[in-house]
């Protein structure tokens, strides 16, 4: 052989082999792609990766089959054949996809390389397949493939056996480059990776639709709990005030109970109101009914309303006028509701001829309701609890002041409905100020 054609012929080498490894790395993006897509559910998964193992790295067919645990059984997943046998004989296609293996079938070559995680090989499909097809449709599908022998590996993912992957390469008498074999033994591991983060994403799937469905079934009882003790409570609460109000000859111990029964039940139903509205807040079920509401007089009104309030405790409440009209896009009942909420907590917080003051800013586009009061202050590390679901402090619990802690919650959940926020400051022994901004129309 003379130099040129020697060099042809490593040329020619050389260039196969490039051709081999670029189909590998075709064939590992082609995966990634796979695990990385929108792709979720594990069948698609399974079956893309069957396809793209024989058709980028020019295998004969590949199978892979999932073992499932539950029913102690080995299906196959994704089946992917250079040649279709479906042409040939449907009921061999059939055969095919509908093969089911037992767990403990010790018998089975497939079996045993998982139990063993071991490679096994063979010539032939129908040691594969023993008992479950016959020899002869073994064969018809061997030949019409032209499958010429089997690599069967375990599927393994962290530690935990997940399937079995087989693989019927091209013929030796090919060139079969190192490459070609590096490929085949990455595969398994490849594959195993991309499964187990599908299944991965399968369980969690369906672990989240299940807590979806409970916290559906949590909303839907909350709801149907608080419309029906409603009404009772609503009842007792009626009839005591009756008892209180309208018997002049009532034993003052007796006077006594029956006030903190009133008290109690005023708690109850308003533990069981603001539980209803959290429960139409989380459900996404709270509806606004959206008007363009003049804020200063709305806030004037819950300042009426709780100037008696005031009055009770000496303390003075101040509402600064303001020189231009505040207007607001939104719910009057709802931001009435916040606005109630917070003046009243400066009211119930604040001792005894302290002083609580109302008053606006214009801060850009924005409207900051503020309600400052000379309460007790709360410390910094007890601000972020506030807006908790019963986030009642320590203070508040001790004072038997009451209220059910759900009122901020819920003032934020709607302040935040209005595209607004709401802010709080303060400090010990120097008292509170709560903003409202609201977008300004
Ligand atoms: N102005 C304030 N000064 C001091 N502490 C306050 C003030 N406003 C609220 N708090 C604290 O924040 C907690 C939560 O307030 P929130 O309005 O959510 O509940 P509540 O007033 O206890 O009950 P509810 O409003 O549901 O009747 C209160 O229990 C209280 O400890
Ligand atoms: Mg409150």
């Amino acid at each position: 052989m003379d130099q040129s054609s020697h060099i042809a012929e490593e040329l020619y080498k050389k260039n196969l082999e490039l051709t081999e490894r670029n189909k590998t790395l075709a064939l590992l993006r082609k995966i990634d792609e796979i695990i990385l897509s929108k792709v979720t559910d594990i069948e698609e998964v399974v079956r893309q990766i069957a396809q793209a193992v024989v058709a980028e790295a020019g295998l004969k067919a590949v199978y892979i089959f999932l073992l499932n645990k539950k029913e102690s059984l080995l299906t196959p997943h994704g089946i992917s054949l250079s040649k279709s046998i479906n042409d040939v004989d449907p009921n061999l296609q059939r055969a095919m996809f509908s093969v089911k293996i037992s767990w403990n079938d010790d018998s089975n070559l497939i079996i045993k390389a998982i139990k063993e995680r071991k490679m096994y090989q063979t010539e032939s499909l129908y040691n594969l397949f023993k008992s479950i097809i016959n020899e002869k449709a073994c064969r018809k599908i061997q030949d019409t493939v032209d499958m010429k022998s089997f690599l069967i590996y375990p599927l393994v993912a962290r530690e935990e056996a997940i399937g079995s992957m087989i693989i019927s390469p091209r013929e030796e008498n090919q060139p079969y480059f190192a490459y070609q074999k590096d490929l085949i033994d990455r595969l398994p591991e490849v594959i195993s990776i991309a499964l187990d983060n599908s299944l991965l994403y399968d369980r969690i799937q369906r672990a989240n639709l299940r807590l979806m469905e409970l916290d559906k079934l949590k909303d839907e009882f909350v709801s149907l709990a608080s419309h029906e003790l409603r009404t009772p409570m609503t009842a007792v609460k009626s009839y005591l005030w009756m008892v209180l109000n309208k018997s002049n000859s009532l034993d003052p111990q007796i006077r006594s109970y029956l006030e903190i029964a009133s008290a109690e039940t005023e708690h109850l139903i308003k533990l069981v109101q603001n539980m209803l509205t959290i429960s139409r807040i989380e459900g996404k079920r709270l509806e606004l009914n959206i008007d363009i509401v003049n804020l200063f007089d709305l806030v004037m009104h819950s300042y009426n309303t709780l100037k008696v309030k005031a009055g009770e405790k000496n303390i003075t409440i101040t509402l600064l006028p303001y020189p231009e009209k505040l207007m607001v896009s939104g719910d009057k009942d709802k931001l009435s509701e916040v606005f109630e909420n917070i003046i009243g907590n400066a009211l119930k917080y604040t001792p005894n001829k302290g002083s609580v003051s109302i008053y606006f800013t214009i801060e850009k586009n924005k409207i900051a309701a503020r309600v400052s009061d000379t309460g007790p202050g709360i410390s910094k590390q007890n601000l972020p609890k506030l807006f908790q679901k019963f986030g009642r402090l320590e203070e508040a619990k001790q004072n038997r002041t009451p209220g059910t802690g759900l009122g901020l919650y819920i003032s934020k959940q709607i302040v935040e409905l209005h595209k607004g926020t709401i802010k709080v400051e303060s400090e010990v022994g120097k008292g509170t100020v709560f903003t409202v901004y609201l977008p300004m129309v």
